[in-house]
């Protein structure tokens, strides 16, 4: 069984102070949760007092990007060893707003892949298609170049490690979700490009989360989906109560 995982990306928001306000917040309502895992991804310069915020908790702590250089002369940027010198475990690699602003490529995206398994850190790797690609009947090509380019020269072992986060662009932000039949769609052609890459075991046991406008009335419809394990969540993460209910998805 895949244990669901529930994700707080929060972009470029809060300050240090509304950062310890929402760590402390999801600490009181959500410290008991087992059964389901948490993340949060602060901007990274919180990163070190999330994770002693967290202290006492399950909760998972991550960057939101990094790069695929343990060091040097890159400035501005930040390394998998130092992500994981503060505490924090996990790293978002891929955002689509990391492709569309920053010029990232699925080449970049493989070269963080190798770098942060490599150092030890967990990433969660992210594809998905624009709405012009939806239109044009493109969306399975579009992520499965990206799944395959993505992942190329991991290893069955480390793809064990690594977590999936399909989030088509247009959802983004945009109070528009992917129906959970579409959503599941992707993802079980998702799960079956990862069994031709690295086996059925392995693929059976990656979990492949949704992002896109999730929100608590409509994830437990997403989760319900056979091969939906899970959320990557912006907007409705930035706020204690919605995020505690996204969390507890199974009472809704
Ligand atoms: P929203 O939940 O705000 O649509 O953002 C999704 C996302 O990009 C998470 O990484």
């Amino acid at each position: 069984m895949r244990k669901p995982f529930i994700a707080g990306n929060w972009k470029m928001n809060k300050d240090l102070k509304g950062a310890l306000e929402l760590t402390n917040g999801l600490k009181r309502n959500l410290t008991d949760v087992e059964d389901v895992e948490i993340g949060l991804f602060p901007p990274a310069l919180f990163l070190p007092d999330v994770v002693d915020a967290c202290t006492g908790t399950r909760f998972a702590v991550g960057a939101q990007n990094m790069h695929w250089e343990e060091k040097g002369a890159f400035t501005g940027e930040i390394s998998a060893p130092m992500i994981l010198s503060v505490g924090a475990t996990h790293v978002i690699i891929g955002h689509s707003e990391r492709r569309q602003h920053f010029g990232e490529t699925d080449e970049t995206v493989n070269k963080k892949m190798h770098s942060a398994l490599k150092a030890g850190v967990l990433p969660i790797m992210c594809v998905g298609e624009s709405l012009e690609q939806r239109e044009a009947q493109k969306t399975l090509d579009i992520v499965s170049t990206q799944i395959r380019d993505g992942l190329e020269s991991i290893t069955s072992g480390q793809m064990a490690r690594v977590v999936v986060a399909y989030e088509p662009i247009w959802a983004i932000g945009t109070g528009k979700t992917a129906t959970p039949d579409q959503a599941q769609q992707v993802h079980a052609t998702i799960r079956s490009i990862l069994a031709e890459i690295f086996g059925d075991d392995v693929a059976q046991g990656v979990r492949i989360q949704y992002g896109g406008s999730v929100k608590p009335d409509n994830v437990k419809s997403l989760m319900t989906q056979p091969d939906i394990d899970g959320a990557l969540v912006g907007g409705a993460s930035l706020d204690v109560d919605s995020f505690t209910a996204l969390v507890n998805f199974k009472e809704a």
